[in-house]
């Protein structure tokens, strides 16, 4: 059985979704690897890493026709026809996006697996790229602030004269709000934290940070650990009650999300034109919106004298590692599929488990994910 890495064809993008590391597993396994070439070079790894028994280093034309196809980002309208009928697709696939996307795929019999539905569990910790992804986002996006910002994060005493810590906010603390705190208190920050769900409290303190506790009258958490959206009564306190907080922030780190909804917005314009000029916003939720509505995605906006950073993609300006996780999540997906016949690696599509029926959105002709 042969799988194919193909090259990210989006120009943003600099992750592979599988490294040396990870292709010396899957040939142990018995697989072949077709390699395009230059696949790996803006992640770090040139071609000559991935020179080995087992694998190929091929054209596009060729990497395509591969049993199975592991990817970073969905493929591409020319590259979709390339694959073959019964092959197996396995990449982030943006399934909130209802834009016919997955009707080609069944029609092509292709089989597909979405990295994003793989549940949020102790059992799919392994494969989970969300949070490994996320992980990575939020330590990079303080990164991103830090160098934008005009002054220090931590308290600095010199000869030359002293400055303030930087007063530094997380909005939405799933695991890149939990990492981007723990980044900016590295860096010597006071920060504080928010986040609808009440649950996440201790999380906050353990890593030293201050919990903004808000009245907004309803309860936040949702179903599956995810928060839940607010009524508009909710919403309007909730921005009201932050506006004032916001605009004795230096520095905010805005994550918050609901998967498949607009995010909210958290940050308002009152807010923004409130904070000393040369302050930083890194809205994570730029691509979905945004958490302000000043935010665009994948540019830097300077509104009253705010930078507003909106990069959308996070992971690929740590490409090296975000690639080694992601292909780690891969791996181990592909070790739950997959299963030995006389010394050959076959797929196996076990709907019964969990995981498998979750993430398995086109299977024999089928679109299966939920309308
Ligand atoms: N293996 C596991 O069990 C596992 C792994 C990863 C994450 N999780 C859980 O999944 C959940 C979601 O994590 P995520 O990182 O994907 O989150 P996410 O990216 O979906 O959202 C980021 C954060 O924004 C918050 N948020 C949403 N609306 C908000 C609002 N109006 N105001 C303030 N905050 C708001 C959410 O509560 C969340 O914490 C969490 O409960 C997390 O603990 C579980």
């Amino acid at each position: 059985m042969i799988i194919g890495l193909p090259k990210e064809s989006r120009q943003d993008e600099c992750r592979v979704a599988l490294t040396p590391e990870a292709i010396k597993k899957l040939c142990k396994k018995g697989f072949q690897i077709r390699v395009e070439r230059l696949a790996g070079e803006k992640a770090g790894f040139p071609d000559s890493a991935y020179q080995m028994d087992g694998v190929e280093l091929v054209d596009s034309e060729s990497v395509w026709r591969s049993d199975i196809l592991l990817k970073v980002h969905r493929p591409s309208e020319t590259e979709m026809p390339r694959m073959k009928k019964g092959s197996l697709l396995v990449s982030l696939m943006e399934p909130y996006l209802r834009d016919g996307f997955f009707e080609k795929l069944a029609s092509q019999g292709v089989d597909s697996v979405s990295m994003e539905l793989i549940p949020r569990t102790s059992r799919a910790q392994s494969m989970d790229v969300l949070s490994s992804q996320a992980n990575i986002a939020g330590y990079r996006a303080v990164l991103e602030a830090a160098s934008h910002y005009g002054r220090f994060l931590p308290l600095m005493m010199t000869s030359a004269g002293s400055s303030k810590p930087a007063k530094v906010m997380i909005l939405g603390v799933g695991v890149a709000g939990l990492q981007a705190i723990a980044t900016a208190k590295r860096m010597g920050a006071v920060v504080e934290a928010y986040d609808i769900r009440a649950d996440v409290r201790e999380q906050i303190q353990s890593l030293g940070a201050k919990v903004v506790d808000l009245d907004v009258g309803e309860e936040g958490s949702g179903q599956g650990g995810y928060a839940k959206e607010l009524s508009e009564e909710g919403k309007k306190k909730q921005q009201a009650l932050l506006t004032e907080r916001l605009k004795k922030c230096d520095v905010i780190i805005s994550t918050a999300n609901i998967p498949g909804r607009r995010a909210p917005i958290l940050i308002s314009e009152e807010a923004v034109q409130g904070m000393r000029p040369g302050s930083v916003i890194v809205d994570m939720a730029a691509a979905n919106g945004g958490n302000c509505p000043l935010s665009e995605p994948d540019r830097i906006v300077v509104k009253y004298g705010v930078k507003i950073i909106g990069w959308v993609n996070y992971p690929s300006l740590v490409p090296t590692d975000s690639s080694h996780f992601y292909a780690n999540n891969l791996v181990s997906l592909l070790s739950l599929m997959v299963e030995d016949q006389a010394g050959k690696p076959e797929i196996r599509y076990n709907l019964e488990d969990d995981i498998i029926n979750a993430a398995l959105v086109t299977y024999q002709g089928q679109v299966r994910l939920k309308k």
